[in-house]
């Protein structure tokens, strides 16, 4: 069995902006029926395997309470458990996990592990995150720019203070998709690599994306300030380098001043306060991270909802 891309979340590129709306829209929904306490279990008798390398909070449980939620059942597995640390061919793994699983959710390393599961597995699969891209969060900060500013976010301007990564890739081509300008604010040895700006521009031809290297001058006027943590997953050995490097990269309360009156704050989590944000400014009036952490929930239930019905 073929699962066309499109029937997965894998990076973003192939989904269009029509596709995007159209999941925000329903998670917008499910979310306002989910404070009237209604719960609708569209998905009963079927089953999420989710199958991590790296730890998780927001992903792992957002992914569990929405399958749950929608009548679900959802296993988790380690790769070690799967089988995919040398046990067994990758490709009979995902095959087997095609007959027994509705649908499957895989945080790693590497990209292309993701992608080989969604080549084999004949269901849908959606990348958790990988060092490249981390595609649901990326819809999560959209639907929740959405509640700050109103469905129509073409022509707000967002900046990422930070480092050139998974989530600031992902974040990049969700903009992009719905003509959201984009500025990433890193130090020159953390930006974009040219092959994944060649391939945004490839996908959105008027992609309004750039770079900044002065955190002042980049935010200002800008609608939301976003940033993450400096080292990511699987980058503790660099961890000293790059707090050197990122030392005046940090969100404070003198760059959210920087930016439009009613600017937003959004930190994936999980965040460390003194490194790349201030307690003052995460705690503090304009952060909307908690709204942002329960709305992967949301996001996960419409993802499901898409996907499997
Ligand atoms: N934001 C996010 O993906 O959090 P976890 O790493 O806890 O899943
Ligand atoms: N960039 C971070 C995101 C964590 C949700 C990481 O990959 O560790």
């Amino acid at each position: 069995p073929f699962v066309a891309p499109e029937n997965c979340l894998l990076t973003l590129f192939d989904w269009s902006a029509d596709r995007i709306v159209g999941l925000l829209d329903l998670a917008a929904k499910l979310k306002c029926q989910y404070r009237a306490g209604e719960c609708p279990r569209p998905l009963v008798g079927r089953t999420l395997v989710q199958i991590y390398d790296k730890p998780s909070l927001r992903t792992r449980l957002s992914f569990s309470t929405a399958m749950t939620q929608l009548g679900g059942n959802d296993l988790f597995l380690t790769s070690q458990e799967a089988g995919l640390m040398g046990r067994e061919d990758p490709s009979d793994v995902a095959r087997v996990l095609g007959r027994m699983a509705d649908a499957v959710v895989m945080r790693t390393f590497g990209q292309e592990r993701v992608e080989a599961l969604a080549a084999d597995a004949g269901v849908p699969v959606v990348n958790g995150l990988t060092d490249e891209f981390h595609p649901c969060q990326a819809l999560t900060d959209l639907l929740t720019l959405r509640e700050a500013f109103g469905d129509d976010l073409s022509g707000r301007r967002i900046v990422f203070v930070g480092d050139g990564n998974n989530v600031s890739r992902s974040l990049a081509i969700a903009c992009a998709k719905l003509g959201v300008r984009f500025t990433l604010c890193s130090p020159p040895d953390y930006e974009f690599d040219e092959a994944f700006l060649k391939r945004l521009r490839a996908a959105v031809p008027g992609a309004r994306i750039d770079h900044g290297a002065m955190p002042s001058r980049a935010v200002a006027g800008a609608d939301a300030i976003v940033t993450d943590v400096w080292a990511s997953m699987g980058q503790e050995a660099q961890r000293d380098e790059k707090l050197r490097a990122f030392a005046n990269y940090q969100v404070d309360a003198s760059l959210m001043n920087a930016a439009a009156d009613d600017a937003v704050f959004l930190h994936c989590l999980p965040a460390h306060r003194g490194e790349e944000v201030t307690a003052a400014v995460i705690d503090g009036p304009q952060s909307r991270v908690f709204d942002q952490a329960e709305n992967r929930m949301h996001l996960a239930r419409a993802l499901f909802v898409e996907l499997l019905t």
